[in-house]
């Protein structure tokens, strides 16, 4: 480790919260589309994206003039007031996904607390007393209290009680136990249809169209968490379309502004009933600068068709990945769409992996001492894909 990188680590060390296990030697100083340098020059590929957040790349040339040109009018104005960006990204993403409105906060917890509350008032607004979210063991929402709470994982629970009232979870692709979980309380069943952060664990088909129609049969809505599989990631807008399935309320954030945190919980004009003026808000919400960047983001995934793109790159690396299983080489399975995959390895040894990968200047996430995850900028091309194979082959094959 060079003198500068310990230095920005013990400075980190002494003064943040240490909220992070971040266990990587790397400060990040600059990136140049699929690569990320640290001061010194040193190169890595990023295959991590920022998780899931880095849609264009780094530097992505349309992008920066749209966040420097908005920032020389107006970064922010209050939600009081009406502004341009906001306007025509609210336009587009409803056009885009075929919803009816949409509201825009910060990241992607605020997104999904913002989607529990949408549920919750719906119902109060019709008198009925519904207010149960229903959600998968293994899911991920968020780090706020209630997104907590519905995220299927005790580990992020720990520490925080009393969590609210009014959650419970479920196991994936078993449509009997959803439906033995649904009470008259029940508001919504909230799902990611990719589970993301517990190791690309995909929703089936027959189980998502099996949990609309229990829902429709119920009365009840369905929340779709896309912040990790939305965004084209997977080839699709949303990955639910592939499903035919669509959500009352779909979440997205992550990849939506390139890197600007922007947040957005799109709804049916139904559903959307809900909130009155002044049962929801956000200070920054949707503010010009973001919103300018997410335009930017959409307009260069036309000009780059980047789903085609991540649906063939994600392919590409899913074969080459299940080739290397079939090598004997200590892959046990590769799960996920386009481009976001994971592969579990035979042992538990995924985070020594992740440490050979980036000695040798891969950025990849273990997201459990036997999986590996791969959420890569959609304009990852097939040199960089088999650059990647290459060196995880040497790397397994050392094993
Ligand atoms: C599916 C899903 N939902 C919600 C979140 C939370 O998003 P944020 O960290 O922007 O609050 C994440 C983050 O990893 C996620 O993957």
């Amino acid at each position: 480790m060079d003198a500068f990188t310990q230095e920005i680590i013990a400075v980190d060390d002494q003064y943040y919260l240490p909220s992070f296990g971040r266990r990587t030697p790397l400060v990040i100083d600059r990136g140049e589309g699929c690569y990320v340098y640290d001061k010194s020059g040193m190169q890595w590929l990023d295959l991590l994206g920022g998780i899931a957040v880095n849609v264009l790349g780094h530097n992505n040339e349309a992008l920066s003039a749209a966040i420097c040109e908005q920032s020389k009018r107006v970064i922010h104005c209050s939600n009081l007031y009406y502004n341009e960006p906001q306007a025509q990204l609210a336009a587009k993403l409803c056009e885009l996904t075929g919803y009816d409105k949409i509201f825009f906060g910060n990241s992607g917890a605020e997104a999904n607390e913002a989607a529990i509350k949408l549920a919750r008032a719906y119902f109060y607004q019709k008198g009925e007393n519904r207010f149960g979210i229903v959600s998968a063991n293994q899911s991920f929402h968020g780090r706020t209290l209630a997104t907590l709470t519905a995220t299927g994982q005790s580990k992020f629970h720990k520490g925080f009680s009393p969590l609210p009232a009014g959650f419970s979870t479920v196991p994936i692709n078993d449509i009997e136990a959803l439906r033995a979980a649904v009470t008259p309380e029940t508001c919504a069943v909230m799902l990611e249809p990719i589970q993301g952060e517990s190791g690309v664990w995909p929703l089936t088909t027959d189980y998502l169209q099996a949990v609309r129609q229990l829902c429709d049969e119920s009365g009840i809505l369905l929340i779709f968490d896309e912040i990790q599989s939305g965004m084209g990631r997977t080839g699709s807008f949303l990955a639910a379309e592939i499903s035919g399935v669509k959500a009352d309320i779909t979440t997205l954030a992550k990849g939506l502004g390139g890197g600007v945190p922007i947040g957005a919980i799109l709804a049916t004009d139904e559903c959307a009933s809900g909130f009155t003026p002044g049962m929801h808000g956000s200070t920054f919400g949707g503010n010009p600068l973001a919103c300018a960047a997410a335009l930017a983001v959409l307009d260069e995934y036309d000009r780059l068709d980047l789903m085609a793109n991540a649906k063939m790159a994600g392919e590409y690396l899913q074969s080459a990945l299940l080739a290397l299983a079939a090598e004997g080489l200590g892959i046990a399975e590769v799960r996920g769409a386009g481009l976001m995959l994971a592969f579990d390895l035979t042992e538990d040894k995924a985070y020594a992996l992740k440490d050979e990968l980036f000695a040798k200047g891969v950025l990849v996430n273990s997201c459990t001492p036997r999986t590996i995850r791969l959420l890569p900028p959609l304009i990852l091309n097939t040199e960089q894909v088999d650059d990647f194979v290459t060196i995880l082959r040497t790397c397994l094959s050392a094993e």
